[in-house]
């Protein structure tokens, strides 16, 4: 029984020593001393000894067992320190090594110019509205006067939803939305995204920007119009410019007007940027139709107003020369970087 034990002993050591890793050593463990190991199944055959030997053996039996239990933890200790010292040299780390360069964001152009603008007309008491990019065909439409058949509803190619909503084609029917909630007198300027079913291409987007405003008060007049539009454009293009009225259709002005900016590149003479005519078309605008403040809970005999509604992403083209509409909402880190 003696020399049995001792040489299961000695192999099982010799398995120790040869075992490749932790699972080699749980394997061992438990062939060795499980349950149904094999010093656990000597110990079956001590029935037969006498109370002196079964002693004995017992105790031989132990210390195998934990000759076997300490080279099994010493060898799992060698494992597992070896396995730390090649952690600690792959995740090794120089502290003292200059840390890799933070790549700050910036503005969006479209965002610059929205900022500036904000500045200017709250300096002058506007408020800033918001309104939903979803919006009703009421807001959108009818409470802007264009009557359900009207062709101006076709001159803007809309996205509806199926549930009768539609995509806002432009930030007018935040006029509504402000007449409502201020009430006479008010002064808002309402930035935002707008969208289109257009063939995209470098001059069009289905989504764009755009910077409605309004106001109202007892007098307004077109006076009043030109000095805010010519404070506006002054403001943004950092210069005194020269402007023009020309009239233009909108069922929601009246009268309303193409607000003309003498062309900043060649300053009147002809150039590619404004087509030769030395001008640029830049605001729409006019005085608010009586029909308008009516359906805005505004009354018109009281009360009267001016409206624009400024292009965002095409003043952002002409301020940064950008000559694709499409690069603005293209996501290219190089392009936005610039700025
Ligand atoms: N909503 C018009 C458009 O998107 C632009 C516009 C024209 C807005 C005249 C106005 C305005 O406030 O008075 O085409």
């Amino acid at each position: 029984m003696e020399s049995g034990l001792e040489l299961l002993r000695e192999q099982a050591l010799e398995r120790i020593r040869g075992a490749a890793g932790l699972e080699d050593l749980e394997a061992v463990r438990v062939e060795v001393l499980g349950r149904k190991g094999v010093l656990n199944s000597i110990s079956r055959d001590f029935g037969k000894f006498g109370p002196e030997d079964r002693a004995r053996a017992g105790k031989l039996l132990n210390t195998a067992k934990q000759a076997v239990e300490s080279a099994l933890d010493a060898r799992k200790a060698e494992f597992e320190s070896a396995a730390l010292a090649a952690r600690l040299e792959s995740e090794w780390v120089d502290l003292t090594l200059p840390a890799p360069g933070v790549r700050p964001g910036s503005p969006h152009p479209v965002t610059i110019i929205q900022a500036e603008i904000e500045d200017l007309f709250t300096s002058m008491g506007f408020t800033v509205l918001s309104g939903p990019e979803v919006e009703t065909e009421y807001n959108n439409f009818d409470a802007l006067n264009i009557p359900p058949d009207h062709p101006a509803r076709d001159m803007q190619d809309t996205f509806w939803l199926e549930d009768g909503h539609l995509l806002r084609t432009h930030t007018s029917p935040v006029q509504v939305r402000g007449m409502k909630r201020l009430g006479p007198p008010l002064r808002m300027i309402a930035p935002g995204r707008v969208f289109r079913n257009e063939e995209v291409d470098p001059s069009h987007e289905h989504t764009f920007y755009q910077l409605e405003g309004m106001m109202v008060d007892r007098e307004v007049s077109v006076a009043n119009l030109i000095y805010y539009m010519k404070t506006l454009l002054a403001g943004i293009f950092r210069r005194d410019v020269t402007v023009r009225l020309r009239p233009g259709y909108f069922p929601f002005v009246e009268p309303g007007f193409e607000l003309d900016v003498q062309c900043l590149l060649c300053g009147g003479g002809g150039c590619p940027v404004c087509k030769q005519s030395g001008w640029l078309e830049l605001l729409p605008c006019g005085l608010v139709h009586p029909n308008v403040l009516r359906m805005g809970g505004i009354d018109p005999e009281r009360w009267m107003g001016f409206a624009f509604g400024l292009g965002l992403t095409r003043l952002a083209m002409m301020r940064y020369q950008i000559d694709d509409i499409r690069l603005l909402q293209g996501g290219d880190l190089r392009f936005l970087g610039q700025f």
